[in-house]
Parts: C-alpha cells; structure tokens; sequence
C-alpha cells in the first residue's frame, strides 16, 4: 500500500506539484489524498483540483482563537488517515493540537540553510547577509520556528545580482528534487528520528 501523504500549502503549490508528479508513478510509493490550504483561491488548491485530489481549507479567521483553528486543522487532516503530512509552502506555524495528533510525522520545507535564517522570509534574510551559499531544508516539524530535525538539506549559490526572487527561484528547484526524494524515501523506506537526527531508512 501506498504510505497516504496530506499536504498543506498556502502559495502557488509548485512543491506539491512536483510531489504530484512524482506520486504518479506506483513506484514512488506514496500517494497525496488530501491538500488542505490556510486560505481560498490560491494555484496550490487548484493543482489538487487538477490532480482529482479533494481538498480542505481552514482559515484562522473563521474561528474564534489560534488554538481552535489549529484543532480544526488537525481534525480536517486527521479524517484522511495521513502516514505522513506535508508542509510544502505552508505559511502558518501549527500549534499543539497538531502536534500532539502529527508530531514526529509531519515534515516541512523551509528555504533556507537550517539553522540559519528561520521565519518567513529566509532567502530574503539569506541575500542581506551576503551567503554565497544557501538552500533548502526539509525538516521533522516541532513547536519550534523550523527549529525541527533535519531531514534532507540542498545547497544553491547566491550569484551577485541576486534579487530576492531570482535567489528564491533557484532554491525552489532544489527544494523541490529534494523534497520528491525525501518524501519518497521516508515512505518507502520508513525513518527514525534519534535527538535531533534523523535517519532514513530507520
Ligand atoms: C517554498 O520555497 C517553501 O520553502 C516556502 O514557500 C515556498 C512555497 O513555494 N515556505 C516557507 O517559506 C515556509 N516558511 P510553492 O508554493 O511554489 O511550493
């Protein structure tokens, strides 16, 4: 059987899409049956749509506290059995509800070299510095600010005449091989997660 994959976006959804793809293929090992989504009429909700893969959406706004929208969150999720869930773009930290339901198999990608520049704006944050080399890392969710263990990490240059967007272009692209890859292992191959190491295969 197929290791069942939900995966929460909130942009354009070119991560989920490249794990889509993949995911056609039976060989891969895993298969998205749900995206759920933070917000309506976003292009991550319409790939789903494209794909025939149902989707959900849960908006902080609709509830009356943080904390009942992240039960909310947990419960949409939880009604698709997931294995593992996806955070691919996903701009919203979960709380303790999701963690308590998820913790230990939800993964998230962030763009940028972990530990460095966490939060929500790391090629950004990775440019001002001046980095010659930045990235992608794929980590085990935890209460923290992409604090989580690391999973997979990818390595791009920053050229000089960067802007934000060119840099955050080019990380997408490893992130994204990254992530099919990852994604796929853990799926197929299981993982454990030791302190704060994380072994494929485990
Ligand atoms: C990705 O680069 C992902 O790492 C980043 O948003 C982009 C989503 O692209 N996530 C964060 O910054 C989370 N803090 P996509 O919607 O095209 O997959």
């Amino acid at each position: 059987m197929p290791a069942r994959l939900v995966v929460l976006v909130s942009g354009s959804g070119t991560n989920l899409q490249a794990i889509l793809d993949a995911a056609a293929d039976p060989a891969y090992g895993a298969q998205v049956v749900a995206v759920g989504a933070d917000r309506d009429d976003i292009e991550g909700l319409a790939r789903a749509e494209r794909a025939g893969v149902p989707t959900f959406v849960a908006k902080v706004s609709d509830y009356t506290s943080r904390e009942h929208w992240d039960r909310a969150l947990a419960d949409k999720v939880a009604a698709f059995e997931p294995d593992l869930v996806v955070l691919a773009g996903f701009m919203k930290l979960v709380g303790e509800s999701f963690l308590g339901a998820f913790g230990g198999r939800t993964v998230n990608t962030h763009p940028a070299l972990s530990p460095s520049f966490p939060g929500m704006h790391g090629p950004r944050d990775a440019l001002d510095y001046g980095v010659k080399v930045t990235g992608a890392t794929l980590f085990v969710v935890d209460a923290g600010v992409d604090t989580g263990a690391i999973v997979a990490q990818t390595v791009v240059p920053v050229e000089d005449d960067d802007t934000v967007e060119s840099l955050h272009e080019r990380i997408k692209v490893g992130e994204r091989s990254m992530l099919v890859e990852s994604v796929g292992r853990m799926a197929r191959e299981g993982f454990a997660v030791e302190g704060r190491r994380v072994r494929l295969g485990g």
